[in-house]
């Protein structure tokens, strides 16, 4: 059965993809902004705390309960306990709903890449930003290829397409990123920046900032949707889950501080606006550039490494929905990927022209608010459903399936130095934690406080 399913070709290859899947646009686009939205340093530090108590916890339950079952996140949940497999159908819908907006900025990322090679940006970079993304075909065009790019590899399967992919594109991200950090904090004026990015002003603390943090320690560590069950289920048995437990989510918090490194200090440096939202990395990076001698060159690397980045997460998110496929409705992998990415792409388009001509279709949610698609697609799966599916998750492990198996599956490869802690962290605290984030983003726990 493994050997029809396909396994990672080694550890390192294993890690590779599971930190490409982690490290993406979450961590280059998202971070920055949301830091720059709530609070700086107050934000990265609750960020930090909550990597550290939910992200290690959840992460290392993903990753066993995938290697337990060797089963898509459906049949995973499905196999350890009848009847628990719509905690895997919940993040598989999840997913599903992530890519289609994720391929849109995918595109974007694209978009940046021939405009870096043709200098079309100009002098505007805001003007040129929201021009781009407003416009009603040119993005859906890039959408098509970033979904298109993202079949071309996941069709190749789990070592010969994946694996290979990452195992070149991680280290030289970090390489380049570390240059345009050093660029943007060497600006002059970069030190109000740092101040921002790195001295937490508590009073900027409120509810807001924990569900915002909370939702991108989810985003950003693929956690939540079963992402890393699957990729747990190609994992050979002498892999110590543990350890990668500590390594994948190390490696994608590096990333994003320096991603926020990069932008932030350079927001202020050269008087851009740390609350601009999703345009931020965009805006503000092309200025940076300008800045640099060889910045042409610089630039037209950058993007291309945004783009790998981006590329190693889209890729993981096709793979989730297309194991269901293979191993639950008995698809071939060419046919699920080409079927479930084409109603991606149908999804997505309309996240794309909600930017544009269709800033006026507002779909209601349960906080009472109303969204134009794309902010929609991001704030359902981002701060309610990643949540939930991370919340059902460790209710499952300490309840359902029980610690004493996930122990046992853990220490197949392991000497789990952290077993007690763990054990702690994943069926009380990270449940209470989650829980309690979630709720006050419904803005209930507001009212029962009496805020
Ligand atoms: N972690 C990816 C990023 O930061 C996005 C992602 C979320 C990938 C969920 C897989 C699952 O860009």
């Amino acid at each position: 059965m493994e050997k029809n399913r396909g396994s990672w070709s080694s550890n390192f290859g294993f890690i590779m993809a599971a930190a490409g899947s982690a490290v993406g646009l979450g961590n280059l686009w998202k971070f920055p902004y949301l830091a720059g939205q709530n609070g700086g340093g107050a934000f990265v530090l609750i960020y930090l705390g909550l990597v550290v108590v939910m992200g290690f916890t959840l992460m290392l339950g993903e990753l066993a309960i995938g290697r337990a079952t060797n089963l898509d996140a459906y049949g995973a949940y499905n196999k350890l306990k009848k009847g628990w497999g719509f905690i895997g159908g919940i993040g598989i819908l999840t997913g599903f709903l992530i890519l289609s907006y994720y391929s849109v900025v995918g595109g974007w990322v694209l978009k940046y890449i021939v405009a870096s090679l043709t200098g079309a940006i100009g002098a505007d970079k805001g003007a040129f930003f929201t021009n781009f993304i407003t416009s009603s075909t040119e993005p859906i065009i890039y959408h098509l290829i970033f979904m298109g790019l993202t079949v071309l590899i996941v069709i190749k399967g789990v070592s010969g397409g994946i694996e290979k992919a990452s195992k070149i594109m991680m280290p030289a991200l970090i390489a380049l990123l570390l240059l345009v950090v050093i660029r943007s904090i060497t600006l002059p004026g970069a030190g109000a920046g740092l101040a921002y990015y790195l001295n937490p002003d508590f009073s900027k603390i409120t509810f807001k900032v924990f569900v915002a943090a909370m939702g991108q320690v989810f985003f950003s560590l693929s956690l939540g949707m079963g992402c890393m069950v699957t990729y747990g289920s190609y994992v050979k048995k002498d892999e110590d889950l543990a350890k990668d437990a500590l390594i994948i989510p190390g490696l994608d918090t590096l990333v994003a501080l320096l991603a926020g490194f990069a932008i932030l200090p350079a927001v202020f440096a050269l008087g851009f606006e740390p609350g601009a939202g999703p345009g931020l990395m965009f805006i503000t990076l092309p200025a940076v550039f300008e800045s640099m001698p060889l910045g042409f060159i610089v630039s037209i690397a950058f993007f291309i490494l945004v783009f790998f980045a981006a590329i190693t997460s889209s890729i993981s998110l096709l793979e989730v929905t297309v194991a269901f496929g293979i191993d639950q409705l008995k698809m071939t992998r060419q046919k699920a990927v080409l079927l479930f990415s084409a109603l991606m792409f149908v999804i997505g388009t309309g996240a794309s022209l909600s930017m544009g001509p269709w800033a006026n279709v507002l779909l209601p949610w349960i906080d009472g608010k109303s969204y134009a698609i794309f902010d929609f697609l991001d704030v359902v799966t981002s701060y309610y459903l990643l949540p939930i599916g991370g919340l059902l998750m460790a209710i499952f492990i300490g309840f359902v399936w029980g610690l004493p198996k996930a122990v046992k599956e853990i220490k197949i490869g392991s000497t789990f130095p952290t077993e007690k802690l763990w054990s702690v962290l994943i069926k009380y605290i990270a449940p209470i934690g989650v829980f309690l984030i979630l709720l006050s983003s419904t803005g209930l726990l507001d009212k029962l406080l009496g805020a």
